[in-house]
């Protein structure tokens, strides 16, 4: 593709991130122009389009899938869909970005990797903290070499609200949260792989949804192979706002990252020092957001991944679903045993 020509981007699923993916599209990404939506439900499809002057709006993906003028889809429909929608998509030739997680299985992690290659076309995975500047610039200084070997390496996603619990997928503490926290790490440690997890999880938050299987927070240890040593955690309820932050301590320094608070802005008052929180995870990784989309537009003109790929994406899977038997089976699980 020509390096100056209009992107035309499909969106797939326009929920509360892929209406927020559609806005960048339509309004921060530059190069980029929102050409349809699709979304079973007619009503969000349209609103969405109407608000954001999108020309088609559709309950039917393959309108999208197959329409010779898209080049490229965003994938933002609810986890189960996801491995399918990518082989459809990249069979029909179309650059893929889709949401996290990728898919359910390794199985269909597979599938759907080996379709974008048997296409030749870019699939890009939405862990979008990369993008952020902080974890950027941290993990660049690791690559550098700046803190030595990383040794200990911690990740930590607080959810603001669990809002509505009989909506929450099976799982969704390790396949929906902390998968961002498992590409993280293996992020911040280039070049090595986990080979062991142990999870513990709980409902601490809803324990009267424990029965149904919603578990709200969640404690992981991790093993290198190259010896570091890692721990990831989630929590669905923080009182005080979205708090997601890292950590790496290395032989020759430590970098950390992640702030709670909205800006540097600090109140002072009778009461004290107050500095107001994000509440969204669309504000609090705002710019990020708008990045992760800025680069796909890049990949689908030069047709080469430079962002989390597919394969990353089977990577993070394979450890949330190492920490789903952990859990299960009480036990530490070697990731050979999912792979
Ligand atoms: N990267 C992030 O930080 C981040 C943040 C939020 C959500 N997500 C991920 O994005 C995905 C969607 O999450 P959400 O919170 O926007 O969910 P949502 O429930 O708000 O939206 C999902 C939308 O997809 C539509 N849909 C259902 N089936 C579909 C299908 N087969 N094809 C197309 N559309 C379909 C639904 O009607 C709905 O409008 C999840 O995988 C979630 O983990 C990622």
């Amino acid at each position: 593709m020509k390096q100056n020509k209009t992107v035309k981007v499909g969106l797939i699923g326009a929920g509360a991130i892929g209406s927020f993916h559609g806005e960048s599209i339509a309004r921060r990404v530059p190069g980029a122009q929102l050409a349809a939506i699709a979304d079973p439900a007619a009503e969000a499809a349209q609103r969405l389009a109407d608000r954001l002057h999108c020309a088609s709006a559709t309950t039917d993906v393959q309108q999208i899938i197959t329409d010779p003028d898209i080049d490229a889809v965003i994938i933002a429909a609810p986890a189960r869909f996801h491995s399918e929608l990518i082989v459809m998509a990249a069979e029909a030739g179309k650059a893929v970005f889709c949401e996290k997680p990728m898919a359910l299985t390794i199985e269909e992690a597979d599938r759907a990797i080996a379709a974008a290659r048997a296409a030749k076309v870019p699939l890009q995975v939405g862990f979008n903290r990369r993008y952020d500047n902080a974890w950027a610039e941290a993990q660049r200084s690791i690559v550098a070499g700046e803190l030595g070997t990383p040794q200990l390496l911690r990740s930590l996603t607080r959810d603001p609200e669990l809002a509505d619990p009989a909506r929450v997928p099976p799982w969704a503490i390790f396949l929906e949260t902390l998968i961002h926290d498992f590409d993280t790490l293996r992020f911040f440690n280039p070049g090595s792989e986990v080979i062991e997890v142990y999870a513990i999880a709980d409902a601490l938050v809803r324990p009267d949804f424990k029965s149904r299987g919603l578990l709200d927070t969640a404690l992981v240890s991790l093993r290198f192979d190259n010896g570091a040593m890692a721990c990831a955690e989630a929590n669905f309820q923080a009182a005080y706002g979205y708090d997601v932050r890292g950590e790496v301590f290395g032989s020759r320094g430590m970098v950390t990252m992640g702030d709670v608070r909205r800006s540097n802005a600090a109140y002072f008052g009778a009461n004290g020092i107050n500095s107001p929180t994000t509440q969204l995870n669309i504000d609090l990784f705002h710019d990020a957001y708008t990045a992760q989309l800025v680069e796909f537009v890049a990949t689908v003109r030069s047709g080469e991944v430079q962002g989390p790929s597919g394969e990353a994406a089977r990577a993070a899977l394979a450890l949330a679903l190492a920490c789903i038997r952990s859990v299960t089976e009480a036990r530490p699980v070697r990731l050979a045993e999912v792979l």
